[in-house]
């Protein structure tokens, strides 16, 4: 049987390391007690810390999640059809938290707002709305590996990478939007838009003031769009705080030109709220003809009613919600701080980061060679050997090998520290294959780096 050209057609982006990473973790997942030796999973942004909180919730309010208004049934109410407008009071819980989370500093309307099936949905409809197939937006890398699956794979639209390093903290500049620009129209294809993500993944930093000025500097001068990913917007939980694009819009009095139209929000509470099971998403939109036609799209990725009913009994609770925002934060300050404290006891360094689920490690000492197979080395040692699934920053489309994604709060803080510790017995291994050997100080990175390659091969011929 032969499947359709969009089946198969392999811009989907399944075979990244980062997707084989998680199949390695699915077939040897590590559980402190029935598989101490498994795979820690470290490469899936998933926030584990707060569930605490939404079960008391769920606890004390019995009703949101078993069909019931004041105790009484809405079951039939509920499993009837909805149209894809969502429920007035869900929409008007998501832009109330969505205020809350950026400070109230910028309102929010529901009727602007589209419903989607995590922001995954949210995004590739915003792209189905905005360009033709062969026509590209702009992304600053590294990126979240998913987004050639959400942006490109159905659509027909090509990522063209604005090409952000490590020299500057990974900035976005404007010469390197300029130049991602220039490189679109040699290839012939025709800029629709930028898209980032704040605060960004994979390297947990949020976007600064000036930053967010020259973006919007620039899609004015080029009539293009730009779509903020913030889904990781109530992650942020350390200084600078959250800035949102549309924060610096109404500030700059943007309110009445056609910029405004051309800056649209995606959001989800699969992170904040850690919540990707739920699958609820949300497009934010300025323009009526985008929201009008990613309302007509979103019925290939509505939200149940059964959800929307529980999350807006949940959302509008004036005590819960923003409560719920300050422990998230202070739990992830605190996880984020015994990563970087547990990876710098052993010598390795991660970007400054102040929100997300991850950390931006820098591995590049350890690597054999600087290129992006010495990188890939180092990951399968790391996973096979070491047992972590972390994923390697080629994955992320990042421009300098020795970059990892690890994520830190999809677990409990015994397995965290479990991780560190067996990064840390794999590092030793190494200094002692290096003692062993006998050698001068000056040629320990080499010989240590060398140690890293071997094994490396040894995996390869295993595999064979
Ligand atoms: C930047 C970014 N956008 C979108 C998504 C997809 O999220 P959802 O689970 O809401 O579809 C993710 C998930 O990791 C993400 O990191």
């Amino acid at each position: 049987m032969t499947l359709s050209k969009k089946a198969t057609c392999n811009s989907h982006g399944q075979d990244s390391s980062y997707f084989l990473g998680w199949e390695e973790y699915e077939k040897n997942p590590y559980d402190q007690l029935h598989n101490p030796n498994g795979i820690i999973q470290m490469g899936l942004a998933e926030n584990q810390l707060s569930f605490d909180l939404l079960e008391s919730w769920l606890a004390e309010n019995p009703d949101a999640a078993s069909f019931k208004r004041d105790g009484q049934s809405i079951f039939r109410e509920l499993a009837l059809f909805q149209d894809y407008h969502g429920l007035p009071a869900f929409k008007n819980a998501m832009v109330k938290f969505m205020s809350e989370i950026r400070g109230n500093k910028v309102k929010f309307n529901p009727n602007k707002l589209v419903l989607t099936a995590g922001a995954t949905s949210a995004n590739e409809t915003l792209i189905f709305c905005l360009a033709e197939p062969g026509e590209a937006v702009l992304l600053p890398t590294p990126y979240y590996p998913g987004f050639d699956r959400d942006l490109k794979w159905r659509t027909g639209v090509e990522i063209v990478p604005i090409h952000c390093t490590s020299s500057n903290g990974y900035r976005i500049t404007g010469p390197a939007l300029e130049e991602a620009y220039q490189t679109a129209q040699k290839r012939n294809l025709k800029v629709k838009g930028v898209l980032v993500t704040n605060p960004s993944n994979p390297l947990g930093i949020t976007l600064t003031r000036n930053e967010l000025n020259l973006l919007v500097d620039f899609i004015d001068a080029k009539g293009i769009h730009l779509i903020s990913d913030e889904i990781y917007s109530g992650t942020v939980f350390d200084s600078p705080s959250f800035v949102s694009i549309m924060e610096v819009l109404v500030n700059r009095n943007y309110m009445n030109t056609d910029v405004w139209d051309r800056v649209h929000i995606v959001y989800s509470l699969s992170k904040d709220l850690g919540l990707p099971g739920f699958r609820v998403g949300a497009i934010y939109s300025n323009d009526d003809m985008v929201v009008a036609a990613a309302t007509k799209m979103s019925s290939f990725g509505l939200v149940s009613s059964q959800t929307q009913y529980l999350l807006s009994a949940m959302l509008s609770d004036d005590k819960f919600a923003p409560n719920y925002v300050v422990e998230n934060q202070k739990r992830l300050k605190s996880r984020h701080a015994m990563l970087v404290r547990g990876l710098k006891s052993i010598g390795i360094s991660c970007l400054k980061s102040n929100a997300g689920l991850f950390c931006w490690v820098d591995m590049r000492h350890l690597l054999a060679a600087n290129t992006f197979e010495a990188e890939i080395d180092l990951w399968k040692k790391i996973v096979y050997e070491v047992g972590l699934n972390i994923s390697p920053g080629s994955s992320c489309h990042c421009d300098e090998p020795g970059w990892f994604r690890v994520c830190f709060a999809n677990m409990s803080e015994d397995t965290l520290n479990q991780a560190v510790q067996r990064m840390k017995a794999f590092l030793e291994a190494g200094r002692s294959v290096e003692a062993g050997q006998n050698q001068s100080k000056s040629s320990r990175r080499k010989s240590f780096t060398k140690w890293v390659f071997r094994l490396s091969f040894q995996d390869r011929d295993r595999e064979r």
